[in-house]
């Protein structure tokens, strides 16, 4: 485990929060679930048929000691949620009768739970696809004040300590915004900044990220960046955020100087935006297997509550991982 994992750990032991996994039939949920509680991560709720999540957890000699199991289909709570649900997409054309059959659904029920209350945070994605926890985020739990778009970020943990702080760097978005446009663009920044406050303690210093450094080049692409800079500037002025700026620029200390002097982000950056999704996506896979760095996420951001999808190929502990970072975010980091 790398240290940046253990110390989320360590930090969200101090204020465990409610955690609901939407796919409690999965072997890999039901031992994350039992791990989070015994190590006094968060409380946790997994949804399914108890007699298929006890006979699983039984086969698999796996304690579900303290883990809360809600049956969707049967709660008693389930015409109020359908009734909400109703409500708030009737105007797009939901019935009551889909309102119904959507509230069935663990990922649905599982976000109405988190809007709600009675949850802090959902986990899901071990089985479902990232478009589908993004719509059940996107529609039920909905976009934190002053957010429009919801996007992710990874933690690169890079054995070169060199760069970023010691070798941490936040990515982002490498995982839903196709193709961003500006505010879009700004979103992610802020989103990402926030996101790195919350789970390193610190501030970040944010480089968006072009193949231009400082008017090196003319492009429309760059305008965009350009554009989302300001943008983001606009509404958080004291977030130490520059651009546009070249990878090299952003990371290494003699590059920022020559390309962007003066710059407080050139060859210090600690959170990398890239332009579009191409960029990011392909980015972090090249760091990955190129630079020989763990790459952590992706983690869905810009929710009103921190929530999370998972990678279908996850294991346990990557989906204990996940409820750590999003109990981490939960506690919260103070905003500028
Ligand atoms: C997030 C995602 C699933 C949304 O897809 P979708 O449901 O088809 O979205 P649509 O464009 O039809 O928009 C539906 C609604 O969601 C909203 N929406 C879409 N993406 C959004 C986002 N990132 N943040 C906030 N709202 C969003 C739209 O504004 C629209 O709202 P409206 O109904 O009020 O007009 C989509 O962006 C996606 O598939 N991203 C790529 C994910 C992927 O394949 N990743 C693989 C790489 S790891």
């Amino acid at each position: 485990m790398s240290t940046f994992i253990e110390q989320i750990h360590e930090k969200a032991k101090l204020a465990p929060r409610k955690v609901v996994l939407q796919e409690g039939e999965d072997v890999r949920v039901i031992e994350a679930a039992g791990q989070a509680v015994r190590l006094g991560i968060a409380e946790t709720t997994i949804l399914g048929a108890p007699a298929k999540i006890r006979a699983t957890a039984a086969s698999a000699s796996l304690s579900l000691d303290k883990v809360n199991i809600v049956d969707m289909t049967a709660a008693p709570n389930l015409d109020d949620y359908a009734h909400t649900y109703y409500e708030m997409r009737k105007a797009k054309g939901a019935t009551e009768a889909e309102a119904l059959r959507v509230m069935r659904d663990p990922l649905f029920y599982g976000a109405m739970m988190v809007r709600k209350g009675l949850c802090d945070s959902f986990v899901g994605g071990a089985t479902y696809t990232t478009a589908d926890v993004c719509r059940a985020g996107i529609q039920i739990v909905g976009m934190q004040p002053g957010l429009r778009t919801l996007s992710s970020f990874f933690a690169m943990i890079s054995p070169d300590k060199a760069f970023g702080r010691d070798g941490i760097l936040f990515f982002a978005d490498c995982a839903v915004v196709i193709n961003p446009i500006p505010e879009q663009l700004a979103d992610i920044a802020i989103a990402t900044a926030d996101s790195y406050a919350s789970l390193m303690g610190e501030e970040p210093r944010v480089a968006m990220l072009s193949f231009s450094t400082k008017g090196s080049a003319k492009h429309e692409h760059i305008d965009k960046v350009t554009k989302a800079l300001a943008v983001a500037k606009e509404r958080r002025p004291k977030l130490c955020i520059d651009g546009e700026l070249q990878g090299d620029a952003a990371l290494v200390p003699a590059i920022g100087e020559k390309k962007a002097k003066g710059s407080e982000v050139a060859g210090k950056a600690t959170v990398l935006i890239f332009p579009d999704l191409d960029a990011g996506n392909i980015g972090y896979k090249l760091t990955e297997r190129l630079g020989k760095t763990e790459a952590i996420g992706p983690i869905l951001q810009g929710m009103a509550k921190p929530s999370s999808d998972l990678s279908r190929g996850c294991k346990a502990s990557d989906i204990l991982n996940v409820i750590a970072i999003n109990v981490v975010r939960l506690q919260g980091a103070p905003q500028k």
